[in-house]
């Protein structure tokens, strides 16, 4: 038994998807920007798939972009407001992504924008009244805090985030990668400027995700070229991927109660064997509250001292994939910036583990009994 918790960095492709792919790698060949049937009847399966987007998340097919994934999307959104729309400063977290962070770090050093961190707490929630008070200094800013984080699952609550930036003219951008297709979004609802979303992270294909743009902001492309994707993204579409990524979301909106009833439980009954089996064991973010963690992430913080990537090397041995970083910041391990963040203690080994519908009760009583005995020799070393 091999056993896949590493979720979060990108889930198995769904069959039901990848069957309604292979006819456009095979059969409906055309450029969709060919005027000819080939090109059309590809053009319309494109339409077809930017509805399906708009729909599940109630907003209109316009304001959805596809791009190249979520680093890509976050990046349009990113460079291209502050291009466009003439933004001076920007208000972030120290936790988001490096497609976000990277970014506005590139524009602070640049000297386009002067760039403003909101503080975290010690489990990684976003102080929102830090928020509201660099609102109020730096109105009309650009803010981008993610939904749910990749690593320790922290939720943000982004319909008050978002609230916030309207009271002060402010446009919200949400890393959403993590919650789309786990989570019900509602755009007549959600007050944001833009939210993002990877096909890879819902079952669907890798290198292909989608940017939603609300219909009040015109920015410039960020890719520039042809007049693909009604001018905002040049360069032929990918034609397949799109097809996937819609079939994905279309699924995962399908079965998302069933599939968040089951992986939350995997996610409780793993949380409550390690806290028998292994003394001491801890777990970065919040994960016991679990309306505020992300179902399908539990980040593990163990007492022993085992560097993380060593940790993460046995478990691979021990036929479990994981993912993880550690707080640790000395010599070439640079570690993970969102444990050094919340400051997670460097002495403690952390692991994170990811879940998605195809896991079982079986996998997560194996990755247990696996870490339990790995403690066991570490404190008998
Ligand atoms: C929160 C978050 N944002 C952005 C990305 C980047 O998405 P992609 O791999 O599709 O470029 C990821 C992927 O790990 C992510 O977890």
């Amino acid at each position: 038994m091999r056993v896949y918790l590493d979720n979060a960095a990108t889930t198995p492709l769904d069959k039901e998807v990848l069957e309604t792919m292979l006819p456009f790698m095979t059969e409906f060949y055309g450029n969709p920007s060919s005027i000819h049937t080939h090109g059309r009847e590809v053009r319309s399966a494109i339409e077809k798939s930017r509805k399906t987007i708009a729909q599940l998340l109630n907003t209109s097919p316009a304001e959805i972009v596809f791009t190249s994934g979520g680093t890509e999307a976050d990046n349009t959104a990113i460079r291209c407001s502050i291009e466009a729309l003439g933004i001076k400063h920007a208000i972030s977290s120290p936790i988001e992504h490096h497609a976000v962070l990277h970014t506005l770090e590139s524009l602070h050093k640049a000297g386009r924008i002067q760039l403003h961190m909101v503080e975290v707490d010690k489990k990684g929630y976003i102080n929102l009244n830090h928020l509201e008070e660099l609102l109020k200094q730096y109105p009309k800013s650009l803010v981008s805090l993610m939904h749910a984080n990749n690593e320790i699952g922290n939720v943000t609550d982004i319909q008050l985030a978002g609230e916030l930036c309207r009271q002060h003219g402010a446009l919200f951008h949400s890393d959403t990668v993590q919650t789309m297709g786990h989570f019900r979004h509602d755009l007549q609802k959600l007050p944001v400027d833009f939210i993002v979303g990877a096909a890879h992270k819902f079952h669907g294909p890798k290198g292909v995700g989608f940017l939603y743009i609300n219909a009040q902001n015109r920015i410039q492309p960020f890719i520039h070229g042809g007049s693909q994707e009604r001018n905002m993204r040049g360069g032929t579409e990918n034609v397949y991927g799109i097809i996937g990524l819609a079939k994905a979301l279309e699924i995962a909106y399908r079965d998302m109660d069933e599939h968040q009833q089951h992986i939350q439980r995997l996610k409780s009954r793993m949380i409550a064997k390690l806290q028998t089996e292994i003394e001491g064991i801890a777990f970065n973010g919040d994960p016991i509250q679990s309306d505020k963690s992300l179902y399908t992430v539990l980040n593990v913080s163990l007492p022993i001292a085992e560097v993380g990537e060593m940790l993460l090397f046995n478990l691979d041995i021990n036929k479990i994939s994981a993912s993880g970083g550690s707080a640790c910041t000395s010599g070439s391990e640079i570690g993970s910036h969102v444990l050094r963040s919340i400051d997670a203690n460097p002495e403690r080994a952390s692991v994170r583990f990811s879940f998605s519908k195809f896991n079982t009760e079986q996998e997560i009583d194996f990755a247990v009994q696996t870490l339990a005995e790995m403690y066991k020799k570490e404190k008998v070393a």
